[in-house]
């Protein structure tokens, strides 16, 4: 017999994601608008927007932290270990389950259990935005601060340039990442179970 709710979600899990979901939304909201600032109808002053957004992002690599060496030490790191083996058609798998499968009402190919908190495609997209998307970012946003510690020329173009540019195309990602991923947080038991589970731990089973 399938168990019907397991604990996955230990509460330092469920702090640190409550933090970075507000921290990414703080940042996404101040960054788009100092990408479009217009002195004339500013969404946010810019230097609210700046000082706002230099705080938040200070703040989010604080909580990242707690994030990776939680991972480090705990046994949640273990869901984020990508086996190279058979990825690709355990991608293609769950892929075919997510645009056909699904909605012929046929059993997920890789159900979520105490061992497997994560099918394959979101434990690619976990691994990629928390372990090189996330960390692009801190990297390019810190150096942005500090702008003193970019070369002035880097191959063909500015240094300067070239460092807002990944911040910028890596913010992009994450925010594409969010919209996609608060999606298809609402494919579980109901679809509200699954953000109930990021509230009282519980992952609920079909
Ligand atoms: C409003 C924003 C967000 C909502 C409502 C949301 C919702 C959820 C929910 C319901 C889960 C549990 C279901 C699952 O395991 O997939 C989850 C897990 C997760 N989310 Fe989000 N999320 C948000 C933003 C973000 C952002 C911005 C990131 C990363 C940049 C993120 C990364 C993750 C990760 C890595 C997990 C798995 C955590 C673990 O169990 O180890 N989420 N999210």
């Amino acid at each position: 017999m399938t168990e019907e709710k397991i604990y996955l979600y230990p509460v330092w899990v469920r702090l640190w994601h409550l933090f970075n979901a507000i921290l990414c939304l703080t940042l996404i909201i101040t960054g788009i608008s100092m990408q479009f600032s217009n002195p004339k109808f500013p969404l946010i002053a810019f230097n609210v927007s700046v000082s706002i957004h230099n705080i938040v992002g200070i703040l989010l690599c604080l909580n990242y932290l707690i994030f990776f060496l939680g991972n480090l030490g705990t046994r949640n790191g273990r869901y984020y270990k990508l086996i190279f083996p058979g990825l690709f058609s355990r991608l293609m798998a769950q892929f075919r389950y997510y645009t056909r499968g699904l909605f012929k009402g046929e059993p997920a190919p890789y159900p979520i259990n105490s061992e497997r908190k994560f099918n394959p495609l979101q434990q690619l997209t976990y691994v990629g935005s928390m372990y090189i998307l996330v960390p692009v970012i801190m990297v390019t946003g810190w150096a942005l601060m500090y702008p003193e510690v970019i070369p002035s020329r880097f191959l063909w173009t500015s240094g300067l340039h070239l460092t807002d540019l990944f911040h910028i195309l890596a913010a992009f990602m994450v925010s594409l990442f969010m919209f996609i991923h608060v999606y298809f947080c609402t494919i579980g038991k109901t679809p509200f179970s699954n953000f109930k589970g990021m509230i009282n731990g519980y992952h609920e089973t079909h």
